[in-house]
């Protein structure tokens, strides 16, 4: 049954998010899925939960939603559909609705499975798939590579963070090098250690070539 309620999470997403250029297509949440599952199983979390607070965490996402609250309606609904528990269905909406960074500004998470399933989203925005995604969104929503003129921002509001102006480097700083320390997980800590030190090393040799020096 819970195999199937997978499955079927797994398609309803692949339809929904295929061809998403901001970074949410499928491919994402098919990495978010498979890191949350293997973290799930290092710290006794459950399995069932995790797959499907990961299969579906951006479908409620507020940019491709007309709001945050449209959003989960959408996953409520679905949830409603497919024959899980009313308790697995609260369960999930709840991690699904503390996933979002929005700066830095949003409220921890309650259970071992959020916890699970925020490290695994968060360790898809870093490292070698992480600095492609920033540059990706990047180009998306129109920013540049870099500017030595815009300045890293330290402190934003949830508005600041969506709007800018920023760059894909300053993205690093304002955003990715933060993650591998607000990680929740013992074994989500361990998997972001090698993934922030490529960000570090790849920083270097950006600033490197920047001024020409290699
Ligand atoms: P979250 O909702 O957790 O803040 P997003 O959905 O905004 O994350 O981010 C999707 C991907 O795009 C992530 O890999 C993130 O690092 C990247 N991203 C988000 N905002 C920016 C930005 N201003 N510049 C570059 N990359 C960004
Ligand atoms: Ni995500």
């Amino acid at each position: 049954m819970e195999s199937k309620i997978i499955e079927e999470a797994q398609q309803y997403v692949k339809e929904t998010l295929s061809g998403e250029g901001s970074g949410h297509d499928w491919w994402h949440i098919y990495r978010v899925y498979k890191l949350a599952i293997t973290i799930a199983e290092k710290e006794g979390a459950d399995r069932f939960i995790c797959s499907m607070a990961a299969l579906l965490h951006d479908i409620a996402d507020e940019k491709l939603n007309s709001s945050e609250e449209a959003g989960m309606q959408k996953v409520s609904s679905w949830l409603s559909d497919h024959k899980i528990t009313p308790a697995d269905k609260i369960h999930i909406l709840e991690i699904i609705s503390s996933m979002s960074f929005k700066g830095g500004n949003s409220q921890g998470m309650q259970t071992i499975e959020g916890k699970v399933v925020q490290d695994a989203d968060r360790l898809d925005a870093i490292g070698a798939i992480g600095i492609a995604r920033a540059f990706a969104y990047s180009g998306y929503i129109g920013q540049l590579i870099y500017d030595p003129e815009i300045p890293v921002r330290s402190q934003m509001t949830k508005e600041e963070y969506r709007n800018g102006p920023s760059t894909a480097i300053n993205h690093f700083y304002e955003k990715l090098l933060t993650l591998k320390g607000r990680m929740n997980t013992e074994h989500g800590k361990k998997l972001a250690e090698a993934r922030h030190q490529l960000m570090e090393t790849y920083l270097d040799e950006f600033f490197h070539e920047w001024e020409g020096i290699k």
